[in-house]
């Protein structure tokens, strides 16, 4: 969400003049847009804030001055703080305010000093944004598309709803009109974004669309979009309707990340997670039911307070159940302010650490089998551009691996079918499967 961000504060300040250049060194203005959900995240903040100095007093002795802004969530959540620590930045917002940025920019031109703006609006920020196209990245190909927002779930460990806010979804209109617009400008794989995606309820004709109904819309209206995906979803609300649809509706791709956090149901009870493990496992299997191809990601956290070796067994044996096509894991991280941040029993450093290296060559290991149980079947690969070899180009798979194979550069943007031969760690070899008659 934060690409897809950064790509709209870059609209936002377009009609002031400003356009994005490749090096801070070249930078009128610098915006980090910041992430808080782990304790690293913000660390990186602080450190890379001391290099921006450095880069704003080297152009201080050319003559240019260098606004610093700092937005996202660590913006959010420390943004008093941080102005204390790094007084030297100008510009403190938050992710519901950057729309507000030509504002802010101004009144720091006018007046000087640090301006700060962390609230929570009213006025929705989409219904202020320029009609620009959004993100668009692998050769314009591809883009995100925001459609929710927000939180109300407070998961034990999580910052989300109060960083980010209330869950709130954007209304179907808006988001037909953007995706029509990415479409339109060759866009053939879109990415719903949402930090509860699946909870997506925005208005329509008088009432509300949930995300199976605003996925068929945009399958109906839109016919040149190829490809729909989603993220990040919860298990709560993988109603049976979404589950349906990714086997009627013929522009989901197969692939599907639910974070599941843990495998121990005493311990998805602290998280408030609001379901048990076998309950995860029933989900997966009326999504394997509906569409057997379907392949699935998820997030794990290993080292949640209470968490007893028993426990992490128990994530162990559901990714076993399970089995993975590719996952993210990380080491409990505590959050100030969060529920679990206070609790005792706490797990030891060396703890999750042990855990984590155990976890992550389970998936590792799944996501090899994954890859090498692909090689003999053919795939459909949305071809993104060349490939670094001569005569070679570089695709996507249903399952966002990176395939590379022989081509033409006319196909670029087509989807074509690739029977694969090699598997690689992050990425898969192979051929075209037909000359013709396979573009879509
Ligand atoms: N510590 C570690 N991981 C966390 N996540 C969220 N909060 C924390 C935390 N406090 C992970 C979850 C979530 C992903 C985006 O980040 O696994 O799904
Ligand atoms: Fe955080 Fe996701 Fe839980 Fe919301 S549902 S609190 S975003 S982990």
């Amino acid at each position: 969400m934060n690409v897809y961000d950064s790509a709209r504060m870059a609209d936002v300040l377009r009609p002031l003049g400003y356009s994005p250049v490749d090096l801070p060194d070249n930078a009128d203005m610098i915006i980090l847009n910041t992430c808080h959900i782990r304790e690293r995240a913000a660390e990186k903040v602080f450190s890379e804030l001391g290099r921006l100095r450095q880069i704003r007093e080297a152009r201080k002795l050319e003559g240019k001055e260098t606004l610093i802004a700092v937005a996202g969530c660590v913006a959010q959540a420390e943004g008093k703080e941080l102005l204390a620590r790094a007084p030297y930045v100008d510009l403190v917002l938050g992710p519901q305010t950057y729309h507000r940025l030509p504002e802010m920019v101004a009144r720091i031109a006018r007046a000087g000093g640090s301006v700060i703006d962390t609230d929570f609006p009213v006025e929705s920020k989409f219904d202020l944004l320029p009609e620009e196209a959004a993100p668009q990245n692998e050769g314009n190909l591809t883009a995100f598309l925001t459609i929710q927002e927000g939180c109300d779930k407070f998961c034990s460990f999580c910052v989300v709803p109060y960083t980010r806010g209330a869950e709130t979804s954007r209304p179907v209109a808006s988001i037909l009109a953007e995706a029509e617009r990415l479409v339109a400008s060759g866009v053939k794989e879109i990415t719903l974004l949402g930090q509860n995606v699946n909870a997506f309820h925005g208005d329509w004709n008088g009432g509300t669309a949930s995300l199976p109904e605003l996925a068929a819309l945009l399958h109906e209206k839109i016919p040149a979009l190829k490809r729909l995906r989603y993220i990040t979803s919860h298990p709560r609300d993988m109603e049976q309707a979404l589950i349906d649809a990714h086997r009627d509706n013929p522009i989901f791709m197969p692939y599907l990340h639910l974070p599941v956090q843990s495998g121990s149901d005493k311990v998805l009870k602290a998280m408030n997670r609001g379901h048990t493990a076998d309950e995860y496992r029933e989900i997966i299997s009326r999504l394997r039911e509906a569409r057997p191809d379907i392949a699935l990601t998820s997030d794990f956290i290993v080292g949640h307070p209470g968490e007893t070796d028993e426990d992490f067994e128990a994530t162990m044996q559901l990714v076993r159940d399970v089995r993975f096509a590719s996952a993210y894991s990380f080491k409990y991280s505590q959050r100030p302010g969060t529920p679990a941040a206070g609790q005792p029993f706490q797990v030891a450093e060396d703890v999750k650490e042990k855990r984590l290296a155990a976890l992550q060559a389970l998936l590792r290991e799944q996501q090899d089998a994954f890859n090498a149980s692909l090689v003999g079947t053919v795939q459909d690969v949305l071809v993104t551009g060349l490939g670094r070899k001569p005569g070679q180009l570089n695709g996507r798979s249903p399952y966002l691996q990176p395939v590379h194979f022989e081509g033409d550069p006319s196909q670029i943007g087509q989807i074509v079918k690739v029977r694969i031969t090699a598997p690689f760690t992050n990425s898969l070899g192979g051929h075209l499967h037909e000359q013709e008659g396979t573009a879509i």
